[in-house]
């Protein structure tokens, strides 16, 4: 069992935010230096979900296609995971108060739970410490000087390279041994740092056994970071990678 870096929750803390590193479509992270009742500190990544546009469904794609298919996406990544109530199910289809307010709350809860279960397995995902509401804090990758590129941004020559994708798929055979499927993997939630790969970005994770779709959003992952990797020059089949995950289920 991995052990906990116990002192990044215990409390008393302070926290002070240094400011904003990434600000995007979908959620805002800060960088908050935490200092803990002996002293010691660390850093710290908040992650706070932007409002998601969730009203009826005619009125989200008279707003724009991106919209209505993240809207789309959102309703389909949680069929046969969230919502085993058929009463939730049915609120959620129809877009009740109710079930928009299924829909909000179950989105942040889910990104923690699901790095919490793929920490534990000894994936290289950022500790996830807490989370309330629309706020999730999480283990920040990176020193003062700055955080951990993306692997998109990461400067990798051959060997760096091979490494890295042995290291992407190591974390996939991971993740599919523990059920799940990342949902939206790319080179732009991989980090680099300190010569390893890291995972982030789970909000949409999927359960392979209770998604019907999830075996499609394992494949998708497959075959982007693969397509990502080959595009550098790397010899990789997506194809096989897929073939060899599946042993893992
Ligand atoms: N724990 C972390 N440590 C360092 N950097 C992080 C961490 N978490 C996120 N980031 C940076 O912030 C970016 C956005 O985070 P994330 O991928 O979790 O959110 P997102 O939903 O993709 O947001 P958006 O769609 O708005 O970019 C990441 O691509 C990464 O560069
Ligand atoms: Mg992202």
């Amino acid at each position: 069992m991995r052990p906990e870096p116990d002192w990044l929750v215990d409390e008393p803390y302070t926290d002070v935010d240094l400011g904003v590193l990434k600000s995007g479509k979908e959620a805002q992270i800060n960088i908050i230096e935490r200092t803990g009742h002996d002293g010691r500190t660390a850093l710290v990544a908040r992650k706070r979900y932007l409002p998601r546009q969730v009203t009826a469904k005619g009125a989200l794609e008279a707003m724009g296609v991106q919209q209505a298919s993240s809207f789309r996406n959102d309703v389909e990544y949680r069929e046969g995971r969230q919502f085993r109530k058929s009463r939730d199910r049915r609120a959620v289809e129809r877009m009740s108060a109710y079930g928009k307010r299924l829909l909000q709350d179950r989105w942040t809860g889910h990104e923690h739970q699901v790095m919490a279960r793929l920490w534990a397995a000894g994936l290289a995902v950022p500790y996830p410490i807490a989370y309330a509401e629309d706020v999730f804090d999480l283990e920040y990758v990176g020193d003062h000087d700055g955080a951990a590129p993306q692997l998109h941004g990461a400067r990798l020559d051959g060997p760096g390279l091979a490494n890295a994708f042995d290291q992407v798929v190591d974390g996939l055979r991971i993740v599919v041994g523990e059920g799940l499927a990342h949902g939206d993997l790319s080179a732009y939630n991989l980090l680099w740092w300190d010569d390893r790969v890291w995972f982030i970005d789970f909000p949409q994770a999927v359960d392979l056994a209770a998604n019907p779709q999830g075996l499609n959003y394992l494949h998708a992952d497959v075959t982007n970071v693969c397509r990502w990797f080959r595009r550098r020059g790397l010899d990789v089949d997506p194809e096989e990678v897929f073939a060899d995950l599946l042993v893992h289920l």
